[in-house]
């Protein structure tokens, strides 16, 4: 295999954990990833890197060129841009899947519905596993192994576990998975299972599952693998670098993210503040994250107890992903939406089904918890928070075939909800049973045209 001169040699560990509530810098996170002072969560920060980077524009060009390298971790998009992650000491010992290097699409009949002039959607559905948690789950997988952990683990809503057992099947450790039994999607939990992950479906929900690792990591030597380890978040970054890198560094006005455990928004906020303070961006884009109603532990901590302390739910939604009453990363998404000014707003179940068969009828799709996007921007724009002339990219967070009942209930009307509404209606596309006969399926075409 060729091996591209864009890989660098040997670089020291260059980062170290901040607590992200009092500052408190370490060189080691323990198993929980929590501030041995305050008990807060960490993040990972770069102290040296202002002068150990070279300049934006050096960088720029630097990860344009890796694209026509074969070395793995240039194919991959998320190692391409290392320079702004944690340290490897030897890149060929990442463990990637091609991941990243997602498309970024137009929505012209969304931006109509919308009302804005330019709608994209930045799709992470297209990674190998099907969600955007490949992008972060390449990056801490890869630190696990290299601390020599034979076992992952982690809690999930069916992505991070699929994204999860891939990587651990790929880096030669075992994977343990607990998921909320009959809570999550079958096609999620079909790819667990076929990528060999120790499975277990418990009585309980997301944050039952959750709350059970942060237990067991504390006991047994299992790394974990959720977005509480900051690894993860670094990786998740990338989406931010590789979307303004298609926009050619021309900032959007908004981007908008789905909440559940509020690690991604956490990780595309950072990416941002990061690249501007690197002179990489000349703006930083408002950052917003939509919840679903039955799932909206963000609004309510941001509208009832003014972001200062976590208001939890007992979640309830169709769209299973997004299913987390207690999210973790809460204090970090509130930042990131204070810092970029971004907004916080809910959906109901009817607007996620009709945001995601808009999108769907573009030729996209995307599983129901990355339409809460498009249904949420509808709410910003008459809000007048987003403005008529506003460029605005969408975070599809999922692929469609990750939860097709939800498609096919939505399609044939098993969906309650939404009676008597006529938008709803001309969205549906159900099957249509026939017998076999050229005149019957001639019928069906005139009735159409
Ligand atoms: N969209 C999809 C498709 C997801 O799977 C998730 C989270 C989110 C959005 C929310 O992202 O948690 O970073 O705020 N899924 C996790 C999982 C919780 O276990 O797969 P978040």
């Amino acid at each position: 295999m060729a091996v591209s001169s864009s890989v660098e040699g040997v670089r020291q560990k260059d980062y170290r954990f901040r607590c992200i509530a009092c500052g408190e810098l370490s060189d080691a996170a323990g198993q929980d990833f929590r501030c041995g002072k305050c008990g807060d969560l960490l993040e990972i920060a770069y102290p040296a890197w202002k002068d150990a980077l070279p300049d934006a524009t050096t960088l720029k060009s630097l990860w344009k060129s890796r694209k026509l390298s074969s070395h793995p971790a240039d194919l991959s998009g998320i190692w391409r841009f290392r320079d702004l992650l944690p340290a490897m000491e030897d890149e060929t010992h990442v463990i990637t899947l091609r991941e990243g290097n997602t498309p970024l699409y137009e929505l012209p009949q969304c931006a109509r519905i919308s009302g804005v002039p330019r709608l994209f959607a930045k799709h992470q559905g297209m990674n190998p596993t099907g969600s955007f948690k490949d992008a972060g789950m390449t990056v801490a997988a890869t630190f696990a192994r290299r601390a020599g952990f034979r076992w992952v683990a982690c809690a999930s809503t069916g992505n991070t576990s699929a994204s999860m057992a891939a990587y651990a099947a790929r880096g030669g450790m075992r994977g343990l998975v607990l998921v909320p039994e009959g809570k999550i999607s079958w096609s999620k939990l079909s790819q667990a299972l076929d990528y060999g992950a120790v499975t277990c479906q418990l009585r309980t929900d997301f944050d039952g599952c959750l709350r059970l690792l942060q237990d067991l990591v504390r006991q047994a030597p299992v790394y974990q693998l959720n977005s509480i380890n900051p690894f993860r978040l670094e990786g998740q970054k990338t989406v931010a670098f590789e979307l303004l890198e298609q926009l050619d560094w021309n900032p959007p006005d908004h981007i908008i993210v789905p909440g559940g455990n509020l690690g991604n928004s956490s990780a595309i906020g950072k990416a941002l503040l990061e690249m501007h303070e690197l002179g990489l961006i000349s703006r930083v884009p408002k950052l917003s994250v939509i919840q679903a109603e039955g799932a909206n532990a963000l609004v309510r901590t941001l509208r009832e107890a003014g972001g200062k302390r976590l208001i939890s739910v007992q979640a309830e939604t169709r769209a299973t992903a997004i299913r987390i009453g207690n999210p973790a990363s809460w204090k970090k998404a509130a930042h990131v939406l204070e810092t970029t000014g971004g907004a916080c707003e809910q959906v109901s179940e009817v607007e996620i089904a009709q945001a995601k068969a808009e999108i769907g009828a573009e030729g996209i799709g995307c599983e129901p918890a990355s339409a809460v996007t498009l249904a949420g921007l509808k709410k910003l724009v008459k809000q007048g928070f987003v403005k008529p002339g506003d460029s605005v990219v969408l975070v599809l967070t999922g692929n469609l075939l990750k939860d097709p009942d939800f498609t096919i209930e939505f399609h044939r009307g098993e969906m309650p909800g939404g009676e008597g509404n006529a938008g709803l209606a001309a969205l549906r596309h159900p099957p249509i049973v026939l017998d076999a006969s050229l005149e019957a399926v001639i019928r069906t075409l005139d009735r159409f045209n």
